[in-house]
């Protein structure tokens, strides 16, 4: 059976309406390829990736996926990195045509890409800011609730109220992230009004992701409250609580200023964390949903699983009756 197509997976040629989210240091060619082939959005996390590892990394992508695969790739830019427009031009020049760009201006890029041909969609967390993005002229919107994993908008505002106000306050196509790891959770994120779903920590516990086995360990054996949003005071993240968080709370307790904070943060926490596996002193960024997710899938059988309980779910659901 097939689903009806939506705005969204009009413009993307997805089969199910899903995007398996950029991440970085997890999000490399062979998960974009496995998502792009599964028929969803897969996109590349360039956002701890040098020029030369970006350049691998997309060619690998276009490799694995094939030609009738890779139109579904796409290139996530966080903005706050110096490199950012080098990246984007790369991917340009290799024919990447979907860029997910983030923690920045929507206004710095959307021209220059909308010019080269490409679609642009951009994060927020706000409804204010996805207006702002809509007048920026995107094409779609990613609104990310507090559950999220990475890092986070400061409002604290949830997927679930965040979501429909957005949908109301814009025209674009909205895409819902934060808290969704299963079909039910599309679901209900249509019913409120999105066009689609980005889901990240379920695609860290997946074969094909770039992250550490130790990481992707670290996700299935995680409870309900596993993680905490924190470092508010430079970037809002959500963290695994390991030893690495609890001295970032102690030093939040303390009510360090940002400096402090700066220094245990240290530089290369997350690659220690989530690359190399250091489950202790590492920076491990994941979701409230962490503790929904207890296997590690191929992506095929992930997104086969999510699509037979989407239907599952619309059955049983049963939504009419005969007065
Ligand atoms: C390990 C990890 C790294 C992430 N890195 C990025 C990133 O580089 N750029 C970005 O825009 N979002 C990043 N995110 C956020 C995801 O793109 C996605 O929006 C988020 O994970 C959705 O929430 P979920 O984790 O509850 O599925 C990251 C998330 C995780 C879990």
């Amino acid at each position: 059976m097939q689903f009806k197509n939506n705005s969204l997976t009009q413009m993307f040629d997805l089969k199910l309406p899903l995007i398996q989210a950029g991440m970085v240091w997890v999000s490399g060619g062979k998960l974009a390829a496995a998502s792009a082939k599964s028929g969803i959005l897969g996109i590349i996390g360039a956002g701890s990736m040098k020029l030369d590892i970006l350049k691998e990394q997309i060619l690998k992508a276009q490799k694995l996926s094939g030609e009738s695969h890779s139109h579904r790739l796409a290139l996530n830019v966080p903005l706050l990195y110096p490199g950012s427009k080098e990246q984007i031009d790369l991917a340009l020049s290799l024919g990447i045509k979907i860029f997910f760009t983030s923690a920045g201006s929507p206004k710095l890029y959307t021209t220059y890409l909308k010019d080269k041909g490409a679609k642009v969609v951009h994060v927020t967390s706000t409804p204010e800011l996805a207006l702002k993005c809509e007048g920026a002229g995107v094409d779609a919107v990613v609104i990310e609730g507090f559950e999220a994993g990475g890092h986070n908008g400061k409002d604290e505002l949830t997927t679930l109220v965040l979501l429909p106000q957005v949908v109301d306050a814009v025209k674009i196509p909205v895409i819902a992230a934060g808290g969704f790891y299963d079909g039910r959770g599309i679901l209900a994120a249509l019913s409120l009004g999105a066009q689609g779903v980005q889901m990240g920590t379920r695609f860290v516990a997946t074969k094909e992701s770039r992250a550490h086995p130790n990481f992707k360990e670290a996700i299935i054996n995680a409870g309900p409250t596993s993680t905490m949003l924190m470092m508010k005071k430079i970037v809002p993240v959500r963290l695994f609580k390991n030893t690495f968080y609890e001295e970032i709370k102690k030093l939040e307790d303390d009510c360090a200023d940002s400096s402090k904070l700066l220094l245990k943060l240290g530089k290369g926490r997350a690659e220690r964390g989530m690359h190399l596996g250091d489950l202790i002193e590492g920076e491990i960024e994941i979701g409230q949903i962490a503790g929904a997710v207890k296997n590690i899938p191929t992506v095929s059988d992930l997104v086969a699983q999510i699509r037979s309980e989407m239907l599952a779910k619309l059955a049983e659901l049963n939504l009419f009756f005969t007065p």
